[in-house]
């Protein structure tokens, strides 16, 4: 209880709830929600990579009629920001997924709940749903066990009120995480994964790639169901174009915040290749390293749609619970506003300028 009224004063960037964060949680946990995989390499040249961009706004341009937001899929939202899915957010509790899901909805902000949910799906829901002014909500899929398995997860997450399907295709096995490694985190006892089929739990490499997706998989999920189908994870324009021939109703530019496989390039620098494999013909998102408003500005400018905003969403959770995660959501909207009235640009649309941007170049 104490720690929810124990957001200390002074944390008026993404970057101080991160600080925070590290100094408040225990060191294995710290190296799970922030490690990259293997030297960090992917890890750090996603963050570098939004700094590198300059902004060349223009002047004097007329603000009337001002709206940050914007809609995906049909569904209208307060900034083109979602929360993005992270496993176990029961590290940080009490509150956890459900606190995660209550805040994004009280800002407006879409929230995309991870397949390793430790609270059920139905329950984040229920704490999404009620309210009016919320943003979309979408269930992460990771393809674990059988079709059948998959059928029914999904199905369930329709029933329980999800509006997209969000498949993650870039961990069929998990990441060299040396930095969990070195720190000895291991998954505390009693943290649940519902969503998991038994057959999945604690299965070893050799076995998840024997059950690892292809594109066929993708190609029978996106005909099965009735929800749209993301796929989180396209880094090559050359499967942005097969996950559209797939049926894939919206592609999300992501190196797992570099957890996976290390030595990607950083998402800013594929985002422009990415989004003219695309052209315009669904929406394109992107993760990885946005921690400034002027991160988001410059996304759109390159041909995003919107951002999933990753670890300091568990800054938050893990500094003041739902509270935590409000402000660090509050602190990157308001940044926004601020950003997009500075580029002269009055509406969300308006951002997709690529005169607003010098080239990106590669860390
Ligand atoms: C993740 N991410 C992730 N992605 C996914 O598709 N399924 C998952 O279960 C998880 N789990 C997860 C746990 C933790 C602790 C983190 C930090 C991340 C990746 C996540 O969705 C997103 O792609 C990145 O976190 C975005 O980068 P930033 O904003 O964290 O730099």
């Amino acid at each position: 209880m104490g720690k929810h009224l124990n957001l200390p004063p002074g944390l008026v960037t993404l970057a101080d709830h991160g600080e925070h964060a590290r100094r408040s949680l225990d060191a294995r946990t710290w190296a799970y929600f922030e490690g990259g995989a293997a030297d960090g390499i992917t890890l750090h040249a996603n963050r570098a990579a939004w700094e590198a961009i300059r902004l060349r706004p223009r002047v004097l341009a007329d603000l009337s009629g001002f709206d940050p937001g914007t809609a995906l899929l049909g569904r209208a939202m307060a900034a083109p920001v979602l929360v993005a899915p992270m496993a176990h957010q029961g590290l940080a509790p009490p509150d956890a997924e459900r606190g995660t899901a209550l805040a994004a909805a009280a800002l407006g902000v879409g929230l995309v709940l991870a397949t390793q949910s430790g609270t059920p799906l139905e329950e984040v829901a229920r704490a999404s749903l009620p309210e009016p002014d919320r943003g979309p909500l979408w269930f992460q899929l990771y393809w674990l066990g059988s079709r059948a398995w998959v059928r029914e997860l999904v199905d369930r997450a329709q029933r329980a009120g999800y509006e997209a399907i969000v498949l993650t295709v870039d961990a069929p096995v998990q990441g060299v995480r040396d930095a969990e490694r070195r720190a000895g985190f291991t998954l505390p006892p009693g943290l649940e994964s519902p969503h998991v089929p038994p057959v999945a739990k604690g299965a070893k490499l050799a076995a998840l790639v024997q059950q690892a997706a292809t594109w066929d998989e993708v190609a029978w999920l996106a005909s099965e169901s009735t929800l749209p189908v993301l796929l989180k994870g396209i880094t090559h324009p050359a499967d942005a174009a097969l996950a559209l021939e797939a049926g894939a109703a919206g592609i999300v530019v992501s190196n797992h915040g570099g957890r996976v496989l290390d030595t990607l390039p950083a998402t800013a620098t594929v985002l422009p290749e990415i989004v003219s494999a695309v052209n315009g013909r669904v929406p394109v998102l992107v993760d990885g390293g946005i921690r400034r408003s002027t991160d988001v500005v410059k996304a759109l400018a390159l041909g995003a749609d919107a951002v999933l905003v990753g670890r300091p969403v568990l800054h938050g959770l893990a500094n003041a619970g739902a509270a935590g995660v409000a402000h660090v959501l509050r602190l990157l909207l308001d940044e926004f506003m601020a950003a997009m009235a500075l580029c002269g640009k009055r509406r969300v649309a308006d951002l997709r300028d690529a005169g607003l941007v010098e080239a990106p170049s590669r860390p």
